[in-house]
């Protein structure tokens, strides 16, 4: 079965710069292919996904791959990373990548509720034991607040046109599929052209459902601090709003100060803890063409001082 072809694998292998028997944590497994070249280079893995499917997916290929006790898979999220390197009693980490998103697993398989393609479930959960679903978000969410996250983890100008038909629709009867919900958006958007209409109000709904870009920035700076000196830490998003979270969160911590310029001395004392590691951001031509989920992807790396 096929479950995510992982991006920049190579690149993102060589920034790392696998150690044998290093410590390395995959905060995104997914299916697992980033973790893979890790083992086959000879490092260890310990691993988050919020997603069930991922975690019995990914097992089972390692096993299947003769990995069995170099790796620790759990399924949880990767902004609880400290506490579980505590809880295994691992103080430093050889490496780490966090890359962010949804796997192409969870968006093409349907009733998962991720597309706008297929006709299924509003879901959008990639834990599929949380309460709170799409369905949720888009039938019982306050008009401005639907407004705010479709114009915020949207980037959608045409948000407010788009809430006030949803919440016109949802009077007349709860709206309960993905199917639905895209009808909705292409009626209301008839002479959009290039992507798909529905796609930044859904990529807007599954943000929210999942929580993707809350405390972001402070797992990013609490993975990296439990890096080896010389270790490395590589992120890829998918949209501008994650990538400058990240650019920020990563600035922030190769800075030797953060006072405001308007201060003529230090004040904050702050010493940089990181340098940033300067690489091609974005996928070559040939993942380009083989890859379409390599064209938004951005890559930021950095490494502990
Ligand atoms: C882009 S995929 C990762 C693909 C993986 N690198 C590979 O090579 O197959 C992102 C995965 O991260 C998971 N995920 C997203 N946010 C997460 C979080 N905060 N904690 C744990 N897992 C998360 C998703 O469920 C999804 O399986």
């Amino acid at each position: 079965m096929f479950y995510h072809e992982p991006i920049m694998p190579e690149r993102i292998l060589d920034i790392l710069d696998i150690k044998k028997d290093g410590i390395y944590f995959d905060g995104t497994l997914g299916g697992g292919g980033h973790s893979l070249g890790i083992l086959k280079a000879g490092g260890q893995i310990i691993a988050t996904d919020l997603d069930a499917d991922a975690i019995a997916y990914s097992s089972e290929r390692f096993k299947n791959e003769g990995y069995c006790g170099r790796y620790t898979l759990i399924k949880g999220n990767f902004k609880n990373a400290t506490a579980y390197l505590d809880e295994l009693g691992i103080d430093k980490l050889d490496g780490a990548l966090l890359d962010l998103g949804v796997s192409s697993h969870q968006l093409d398989t349907p009733e998962r509720g991720f597309s706008y393609r297929y006709d299924a479930p509003l879901d959008m959960r990639m834990n599929k034991n949380q309460c709170l679903t799409g369905e949720n978000v888009i039938n019982d969410y306050e008009p401005a607040k639907l407004i705010k996250i479709l114009y915020e983890y949207g980037e959608e100008s045409h948000a407010k046109r788009i809430v006030q038909k949803i919440v016109e629709e949802r009077q007349k009867e709860r709206i309960t599929t993905t199917g639905r919900l895209s009808r909705i958006i292409e009626e209301c958007m008839p002479h959009i052209r290039g992507s798909h209409p529905a796609k930044q109000t859904f990529q807007a709904i599954r943000i929210e459902v999942n929580g993707e870009l809350d405390g972001l920035a402070e797992a990013v700076t609490s993975i990296t601090r439990r890096l080896k000196t010389g270790a490395r830490i590589c992120v890829l998003s998918f949209h501008s709003l994650e990538d400058r979270i990240i650019k920020e969160a990563l600035r922030a911590m190769s800075t030797n100060c953060l006072c405001d310029k308007s201060i003529p001395v230090c004040v904050c004392n702050h010493k940089a803890e990181i340098k940033l590691i300067k690489t091609e951001k974005k996928a070559d031509s040939i993942e380009l063409l083989t890859n379409p989920r390599s064209k938004s992807a951005m890559l930021r790396a950095a490494e502990k001082i």
